[in-house]
């Protein structure tokens, strides 16, 4: 099973609560969901492959490190994943960005999927999934499915918000996939979102609805 990592670092909670905060408006919102992105984003790379290299200082000869093995390819589940991929671009500048387009049809609360422009190299990079929040789980594990089929072998879910249902259905349905979370909220209620949560990530963000 894919391991469940809850990243509580003290910045990123104080940030979550203004997240969850209903007064905060779009572009505050906006703002916090980058920035607690950036700061996971840090967490969820730890395990990046380095290769020993020298560097020159201006005093002399050093040993450094660099980047090596995969390359990271982001992928934003739309449209509220859209609001995470800069974050992870000032850490990551170098990742190449996908897009896939799944919404949860609010009566059945399925995933109906209606994008898909992957990175054509998909199969040989470490992939960053973001989606703020993972209720049902249906639409992450859609989009998972979506990237395999693409070829995709190696994927990082990453969310901000995740209900136990979520984890639970990511886990048994894509066993390969670590999720990487900042909270883990209570359950869904009986329109399928998260409590207490944040309400609609997407709606928030754009300013919609
Ligand atoms: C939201 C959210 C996730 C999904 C989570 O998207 O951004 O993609 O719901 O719910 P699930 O885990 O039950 O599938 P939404 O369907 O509202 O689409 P939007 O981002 O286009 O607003
Ligand atoms: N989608 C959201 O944007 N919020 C939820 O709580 C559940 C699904």
């Amino acid at each position: 099973m894919g391991k469940l990592q809850v990243i509580d670092h003290p910045l990123i909670q104080h940030k979550i609560t203004l997240i969850r905060d209903k007064t905060t408006g779009p572009k505050d919102f906006r703002d916090l969901v980058g920035e607690v992105a950036m700061l996971m984003a840090y967490e969820v790379t730890r395990d990046l492959a380095l290769d020993e290299v020298e560097v020159e200082t201006p005093i002399g000869p050093a040993r450094g490190w660099q980047l090596s093995g995969k390359k990271v390819g982001i992928v934003a589940i739309l449209r509220a994943g859209l609001g995470m991929v800069d974050g992870v671009l000032r850490l990551i500048p170098a990742a190449k960005v996908g897009h896939i387009g799944v919404y949860r049809d609010p009566a059945t609360l399925k995933p109906v999927e209606y994008y898909c422009k992957l990175p054509s190299d998909v199969a040989e990079r470490q992939l960053i999934m973001l989606d703020p929040m993972l209720a049902t789980g249906g639409s992450a594990c859609a989009a998972i499915g979506f990237a395999k089929q693409y070829g995709a072998t190696s994927i990082k879910l990453v969310n901000l918000i995740a209900a136990p249902e979520g984890i639970e259905l990511v886990q048994k349905t894509h066993p390969d996939v670590d999720i990487y979370v900042a909270a883990v909220d209570e359950c869904l209620n009986s329109h399928g979102y998260i409590v207490p949560g944040l309400g609609d990530a997407g709606d928030r963000l754009f300013g919609t609805k």
